[in-house]
C-alpha cells in the first residue's frame, strides 16, 4: 500500500508567556492507506496535537504533513476546510453531537454544510445509521440514547462524507469496556472496509487490535 500520510521533522511549538512547549518534537513517521494504526502515550505528550494536525484542525510550527500528495502546512484555510470534508471523519471521546437535535440531524449536519442537497442528505445518513447498528435510532436525541449508542452517531457523522481517513481521539475513553469494544468493533469494521483508522487510546486492549502502535512521550514519538 503507498504512503498516505508523511509526517517529516514535524514540531508543535506553544507559547504560554515567555515558555516555550514543544508539544511535539521532531515527529517523522509514515502511514499507509488502509492501516489502522494506535497512537498510544501518557496524558500530555502530545497525541491529541498530532490528531489535530493530521486532521488539520491544526497547523505545525515547523516540518511537513503531506496526506495524499498534498502539503496541509501550506494550504490556505479553505482548502485546508476543504481537504477536511473531503478526506477526514473525526470521533472525538466527548462525541460532540448537538443535544437539540436528532441522530438523523447530527448525521445529515456535515453533509448541510457541504451542501449536498436535503434528500441525499438525509438517505446518507440513514444509511451511515443503519451501518453502525442504529438504524432503529435516529429520531433519537443524544439524551436518549446510551454513551455507546452516542459514539455510534458521531461515527455515523464521521462517515457521512465518505472520509478515507478516521481520527478518533480516545473513541472509547467515556465507555466502559464492554461498550469501548463495541465502538472498536464498529471501527475496525470500517477499516476493512478499506478506510485507514487511526486510534488514540490508553487502552492497551484497544491498542493491540492496531495492525501498528506508534508510541508518543514528551512529543517524540518511539516506531516499531
Ligand atoms: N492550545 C494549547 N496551548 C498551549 N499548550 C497546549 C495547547 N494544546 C496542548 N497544549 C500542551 O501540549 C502538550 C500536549 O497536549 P496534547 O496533545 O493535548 O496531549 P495528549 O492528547 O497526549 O494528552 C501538553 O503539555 C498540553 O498542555
Ligand atoms: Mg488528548
Amino acid at each position: 500500500m503507498p504512503e498516505l500520510i508523511k509526517i517529516t521533522s514535524l514540531t508543535k511549538t506553544y507559547k504560554l508567556g515567555d515558555e516555550i512547549l514543544n508539544a511535539l518534537d521532531n515527529v517523522t513517521l509514515n502511514i499507509r492507506a488502509g492501516e489502522f494504526v494506535a497512537i498510544t502515550g501518557p496524558s500530555g505528550s502530545g497525541k491529541s496535537t498530532l490528531a489535530n494536525i493530521i486532521s488539520g484542525l491544526d497547523r505545525p510550527t515547523k516540518g511537513s504533513i503531506i496526506v495524499d500528495g498534498s502539503d496541509l502546512s501550506k494550504m490556505k484555510d479553505r482548502k485546508l476546510s476543504d481537504y477536511r470534508n473531503k478526506n477526514l471523519g473525526y470521533v472525538f471521546q466527548s462525541f460532540n453531537l448537538q443535544g437539540n437535535q436528532t441522530a438523523l440531524e447530527n448525521v445529515m449536519m456535515p453533509m448541510y454544510f457541504s451542501r449536498v442537497g436535503h434528500k441525499d442528505r438525509h438517505k446518507r445518513a440513514r444509511e451511515c445509521l443503519e451501518s453502525v447498528g442504529l438504524g432503529d435510532r435516529i429520531n433519537h436525541k443524544p439524551g436518549q440514547l446510551s454513551g455507546g449508542q452516542r459514539q455510534r452517531v458521531a461515527i455515523a457523522r464521521a462517515l457521512a462524507l465518505n472520509p478515507k481517513i478516521i481520527i478518533a481521539d480516545e473513541p472509547t475513553g467515556n465507555l466502559d469496556s464492554v461498550k469501548g469494544q463495541e465502538i472498536l468493533s464498529v471501527l475496525k469494521d470500517l477499516n476493512e472496509q478499506g478506510i485507514t483508522l487511526i486510534i488514540i487510546t490508553h487502552d492497551q486492549t484497544i491498542a493491540r487490535e492496531a495492525s501498528r502502535i506508534i508510541k508518543i512521550h514528551d512529543g517524540k514519538v518511539r516506531l516499531r
